[in-house]
């Protein structure tokens, strides 16, 4: 039998378990100071943010509440559109809350832009934004998230939640795909 494992395809180790641990660490403990006392509400974005959520939320030393939203991008010829679908919404109202959408990458930027406006338009106490990752390429909207973990090259990633059509999302680390393994 031919024994098929997810490291094999991994061409490059773009950031270790190491280096994401202890960077999560840091965004945690300044989450924890800037939000102490406003009992926010973190917003996980799966299935991507999904690793990266996990271990920032039991990474809090403030309070905090926990929900999810499901998204997918309406595609054209392979590239992101900017309209998104929502697959699973929140389970409960965010009126008068403090919230922070959690992503695990930012690449055109479209769905981050697009769920602060739609959480935004829900009249929340404030909206704020952090992703593990941001694209170091040129938008025609530029997007700031709030808090960053590390701005990287246009390289496709997978790992820690991120995929290539839905594999390799439990890989420990981020890395760059083979080329082969594409074709
Ligand atoms: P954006 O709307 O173009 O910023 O892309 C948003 C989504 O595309 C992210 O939340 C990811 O799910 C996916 N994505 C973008 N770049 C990558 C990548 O390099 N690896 C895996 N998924 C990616």
């Amino acid at each position: 039998m031919k024994i098929t494992t997810a490291e094999n395809d991994i061409q490059e180790i773009l950031y270790s378990e190491e280096t994401i641990k202890a960077r999560v660490v840091e965004l945690a403990k300044q989450l924890s100071v800037d939000y102490n006392g406003l009992d926010p509400l973190f917003v996980c974005v799966l299935k991507g943010a999904s690793f990266f959520y996990a271990d920032l939320c039991r990474l809090m030393s403030c309070r905090i509440f926990m929900d999810f939203i499901a998204v997918s991008s309406y595609e054209s010829n392979a590239k992101s559109t900017g309209v998104v679908r929502i697959i699973k919404d929140l389970d409960k109202n965010i009126t008068g809350k403090h919230v922070l959408i959690v992503e695990d990458i930012i690449d055109t930027g479209l769905t981050l832009a697009y769920l602060k406006d739609l959480l935004g338009a829900r009249k929340p106490a404030s909206v704020k934004t952090i992703s593990l990752l941001q694209k170091d390429i040129p938008r025609p909207r530029e997007i700031h998230p709030d808090y960053l973990g590390f701005r990287m090259g246009s390289q496709f990633v997978v790992g820690y939640g991120l995929d290539y059509s839905d594999y390799y999302r439990n890989l420990p680390y981020i890395g760059i795909l083979k080329p082969e393994t594409y074709s």
